[in-house]
């Protein structure tokens, strides 16, 4: 199959291209799209073909549920069994938005597009070309990261085309995107709201827009919890890098100091070294390849190059990665959950 490819500024729309990609769509092909957290892969998510391609393209495992997209409130109710007052409260306050509802899911929706599963997790994305393709596939896009499964999610176009060049029909390129890892989780199916995911919106917006406190799933940031996670998607190895990433946490002098002695010795062993670091520690390290997340003190930063890194890593062919680790308050909890399923959870405290 030949990709079809369209690049286009955010701000300046290519309606034409949006017209073609929303007829692929509806038509049962795939698109991947930019949103603001990263890079979807688009199908219709009423249509259980396309919900089977999709994971098909990924390369998915079948139980693992997708994420259905709108881009207007209304759309919401024929796909839910019945709206909670919770849900209304969130919408409100965080659509469109980096935010993702578990709600009990109402006929229209099949088992493809759930893995099986009576809930489904629903999102608006806050970016225009999102919002656009939507509306012109008929209101209902089902996506995943458009990432391979087990790779980093895709922050830029390019890296959605080094995994779905050939597998999918057509690809909407609108530059790097803003937030750089995926949208809060949180299930709204049972008494307690619960975050199964973070991300940008954080427990503590959730709880301060809800009034109630939000549970958060204990498998998040914990190796030895041995219960599965809620999301069916956080019990695989996500996110993973070809090389062996660590962790090193601790005080910055003694991890730079930590992080130069490892490097040396794995050079000397033949191995191509990478090591992510902060604006402030950079120039510090004497490694293979040595790159900034950004600066510590604007955790966002982090967020959106962290996946970009992780990707050009694998591209520059290097085997073994050390990691500054981060705070875990606001975006940053999200940042090491992400970066710890990166690690297998491999951390070295100095
Ligand atoms: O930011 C995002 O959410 C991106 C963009 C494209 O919107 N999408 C995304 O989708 O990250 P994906 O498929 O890579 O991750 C969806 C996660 C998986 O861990 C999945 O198991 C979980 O959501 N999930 C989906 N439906 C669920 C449900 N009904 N109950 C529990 N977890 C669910
Ligand atoms: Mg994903």
């Amino acid at each position: 199959m030949e990709t079809k490819f369209a690049v286009m500024d955010e701000k300046n729309i290519d309606m034409e291209a949006i017209g073609q990609a929303g007829k692929i769509l509806k038509d049962g092909g795939l698109v991947a799209f930019p949103t603001e957290t990263v890079y979807g892969l688009g199908g219709d998510a009423l249509n259980k073909q396309s919900s089977k391609k999709i994971y098909a393209a990924k390369g998915r495992p079948s139980d693992n549920p997708l994420i259905v997209h709108i881009a207007e409130l209304e759309k919401l109710t024929p796909i839910v069994e019945k709206i909670p007052e919770q849900a209304k409260v969130l919408a409100e306050k965080f659509w469109p938005g980096p935010l993702t509802m578990v709600l009990k899911k109402s006929e229209a929706v099949p088992f493809e597009t759930t893995g099986g599963l009576e809930t489904v997790a629903v999102r608006m994305p806050n970016h225009p070309v999102a919002l656009a393709l939507i509306k012109a596939a008929g209101g209902y896009v089902a996506a995943p990261s458009a990432n391979t499964s087990g790779k980093p999610s895709p922050t830029l176009a390019r890296f959605v085309q080094e995994d779905m060049d050939g597998r999918i029909d057509m690809i909407l390129d609108g530059g790097q995107v803003g937030i750089g890892l995926e949208s809060t989780i949180v299930d709204l199916t049972e008494e307690e709201p619960m975050i199964l995911r973070p991300g940008y919106i954080t427990k503590e917006m959730l709880e301060e827009a809800l009034g109630v406190p939000v549970a958060s799933d204990r498998t998040m940031m914990n190796a030895d919890c041995k219960e599965p996670p809620k999301a069916p998607g956080m019990k695989y190895r996500h996110y993973a890098p070809k090389g062996d990433l660590t962790i090193i946490t601790g005080e910055e002098k003694k991890v730079v100091e930590k992080i130069n002695s490892l490097t040396k010795a794995m050079q000397e062993k033949g191995e191509k070294v990478g090591v992510i670091g902060t604006d402030d520690t950079v120039g510090n390290y004497h490694a293979d390849s040595v790159k900034s997340a950004g600066n510590r003190k604007e955790e966002e930063t982090i967020a959106k190059e962290l996946y970009r890194i992780l990707r050009e890593f694998d591209e520059e062919e290097v085997t073994v990665i050390y990691s500054e680790g981060f705070d875990e308050n606001g975006i940053g909890q999200a940042i090491m959950n992400r970066l710890l399923k990166a690690a297998g959870h491999h951390v070295e405290q100095v």
